[in-house]
């Protein structure tokens, strides 16, 4: 099945003057994707994003939004119909936060109701109570000026998102926070969204794609897993050695959980000739509802693979079946286990993983 593209570049150049400050990138976006724009200081990436809503018009080549080409477009009517989210925020400090997120609604003449329903509409979808709404933006902290920026950028119900750096002025754990929001929000909105950044775990963290850009040029493109096994010298010093770990917290838990986990009853026998048991060391006791109670190591069992309720160790602790990869694997480091018990709060009991299935992983390509 081909992808619908939402946003392409062929072979985009920027000069300035005899500086070419943007060479030849070429790239697709796909319609639905979170695509990151990565690479050092000044390698173009404000550049490359702004002509896509020809905020910078671009030199040469070509740039088609949802298939037509930007300069049969007229700018303003494409300028407005693209979110755009920058480092700074750029919240008008004169503006209450009403103001400031119904902006565009009042340039193209919306009723004063409709750009009060969409405030308080978006100002709950971006997290923040509608107290917020009648403040000015200095009365909020950095990181709820950054949520309603976003809020700003989804006014005019916009299929595509730029987004500049937009966590780049908020302390790291907001920073993290504001990481989660945007996958939550996103899963519901379903954006396009081309996301700059120059920090390489939030390009692995929120990218379904990732384009690195080293002077101007788009040196590679592809998936996280991809990225992190590329070659290029270039790409492996940019990424660092951590890379790989940055990898596994884009990948569900749910992708290495073990879910025919040998279970037993309490008060029932261990089958100790079921197939099931090949390749495990512990069986697990559910209760009725689904609850583990804990688990019996197979050599603690009775020879009829009967057990006493006393034999029953603990469940260590457990995890959500909502953490990644990288999470899961740092649980069991530092518990000093090569398992851990998945846990909903809900359901009850989901299964284990095992560390060496999170192991396996590195050999496998693709998320
Ligand atoms: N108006 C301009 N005139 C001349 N050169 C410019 C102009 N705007 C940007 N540049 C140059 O173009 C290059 C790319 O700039 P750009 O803002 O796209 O970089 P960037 O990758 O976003 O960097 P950063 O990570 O620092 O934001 C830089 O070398 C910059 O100095
Ligand atoms: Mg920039």
């Amino acid at each position: 099945m081909t992808r619908e593209i939402s946003v392409e570049l062929q072979k985009v150049s920027k000069l300035y003057g005899q500086d070419k400050v943007v060479n030849e990138v070429s790239l697709s976006v796909e319609k639905g994707e979170i695509f990151v724009l990565i690479g050092p200081s000044g390698c173009g990436k404000t550049t490359t994003l702004k002509m896509i809503n020809q905020l910078i018009p671009h030199t040469s080549g070509n740039i088609l939004v949802n298939g037509t080409d930007v300069a049969e477009l007229d700018v303003v009517e494409l300028r407005r119909s693209i979110g755009y989210v920058i480092q700074y925020i750029g919240l008008l400090p004169h503006l209450t936060i009403q103001e400031n997120i119904a902006f565009v609604l009042k340039l193209t003449k919306q009723s004063k109701k409709l750009q009060k329903e969409k405030a308080e509409e978006l100002i709950e979808t971006v997290g923040l109570d509608f107290s917020h709404l009648n403040r000015y933006p200095r009365e909020l902290s950095g990181g709820q000026q950054q949520r309603v920026g976003v809020a700003r950028a989804l006014a005019a119900n916009p299929d595509i998102l730029l987004m500049d750096e937009p966590f780049g002025a908020v302390d790291p754990l907001t920073r993290e926070q504001l990481q989660n929001e945007l996958l939550r929000l996103q899963e519901s909105i379903q954006k396009t969204i081309v996301f700059v950044t120059h920090d390489m775990q939030e390009a692995f963290k929120v990218g379904n794609r990732i384009g690195i850009l080293r002077q101007g040029e788009l040196v590679t493109l592809g998936t996280p897993m991809e990225i992190v096994k590329s070659d290029d010298e270039f790409v492996k010093n940019f990424i660092g050695q951590g890379a790989l770990f940055e990898v596994f917290d884009t990948i569900p838990v749910t992708r290495v959980l073990e879910k025919s986990v040998p279970l037993v009853r309490i008060h029932e026998k261990v089958d100790l000739q079921a197939e099931e048991l090949k390749d495990w060391e512990n069986v697990f006791v559910v209760e009725p509802d689904g609850n583990c109670k804990g688990y019996i190591p197979l050599s603690d069992l009775n020879k009829d693979g009967s057990f006493a309720a006393e034999q029953i160790e603990p469940l260590p602790k457990a995890s959500s079946p909502d953490i990644s990869v990288k999470l899961a694997v740092q649980e069991m480091l530092w518990g000093g286990r090569t398992w851990l018990p998945i846990v909903d709060e809900s359901t009850g009991f989901k299964g284990i993983v095992l560390f060496r299935s999170c192991a396996a992983l590195v050999a496998e390509n693709g998320r």
